[in-house]
């Protein structure tokens, strides 16, 4: 029998909107302590459909000066900024519009542009710039937001291709693939230097990429979610009981 160790803090939620309402508390809890220490603060937002409620509600977070906060993106796919498969226009529409954060704070990873490699290069520059570096010269985000595809992936790490087993930059270009556009996606590196990760899981259909992260033993290659298992910082699971989060 493989050994279960839940790597970091489990937060069981009854539903999705449990999730959503713990994820939003812990991330502002977070962003709050990271201005109070330094002044600043930087969060990278993953797109997917579970993390919108819990973005709606941080847009409402009180005592959150949100001029301090830097605001980046796990990942992104090629698509215009208004496009319904957009990871920006998710989060503009539930957490920057609403919380009135200015367009300089907001660093939109730009999967779009023709030339994907620079605009890789560039963003990488953009996060250098604006987020604190730690101890190893490495930008460490106060705040990671995750999601676990159904495949086991997590930002645009996709089971099967090289992407985890990047370690010398932090933003990297992904080719379209089958029905998947080309997307940016931060690498492991830039994953394993936050300061805080926060997972967030919601449905049935988590619970066998998440037993799988959560088995002591497995490849990162078919489960590149298992990159979670190499942070640093604190890492927090938000999962609702369908994925697992009560049966611990
Ligand atoms: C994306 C992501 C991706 C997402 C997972 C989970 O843009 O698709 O950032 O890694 O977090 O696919 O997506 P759901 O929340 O929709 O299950």
């Amino acid at each position: 029998m493989t050994t279960k160790v839940v790597p970091g803090q489990l937060v069981a939620s009854r539903d999705a909107a449990q999730v959503a309402t713990e994820a939003a508390t812990r991330m502002a809890r977070a962003l709050r302590n990271a201005i109070g220490k330094s002044g600043r603060a930087a969060i990278a937002l993953s797109g997917g459909d579970t993390p919108r409620d819990a973005y709606t509600l941080l847009a409402k977070e009180s005592g959150l000066d949100w001029t301090k906060v830097n605001v980046f993106w796990v990942d992104e796919r090629a698509v215009p900024p208004t496009d319904d498969r957009s990871n920006y226009r998710w989060a503009k529409a539930t957490l920057i519009d609403p919380a009135g954060i200015t367009a300089d704070r907001v660093h939109r990873m730009p999967a779009d542009a023709p030339d994907r490699e620079g605009a890789a290069r560039d963003y990488e520059a953009a996060i250098r710039e604006d987020v604190e570096l730690d101890g190893d010269g490495i930008p460490a985000f106060d705040v990671v937001v995750l999601g676990v595809g159904d495949d086991g992936h997590t930002a645009s790490l996709f089971p099967g291709e090289k992407t985890v087993d990047i370690h010398d930059r932090l933003v990297a270009a992904v080719d379209a693939r089958g029905a998947r556009e080309a997307r940016l996606t931060l690498t492991p590196p830039a994953i394993e230097h936050a300061r805080h990760l926060f997972i967030l899981a919601v449905g049935a259909a988590k619970r066998p990429p998440l037993e799988r992260v959560w088995s002591a033993q497995g490849s990162i290659h078919e489960t590149p979610a298992r990159v979670v298992r190499g942070c640093r910082g604190t890492v927090t699971w938000l999962i609702d009981k369908a994925a697992g989060g009560l049966a611990n």
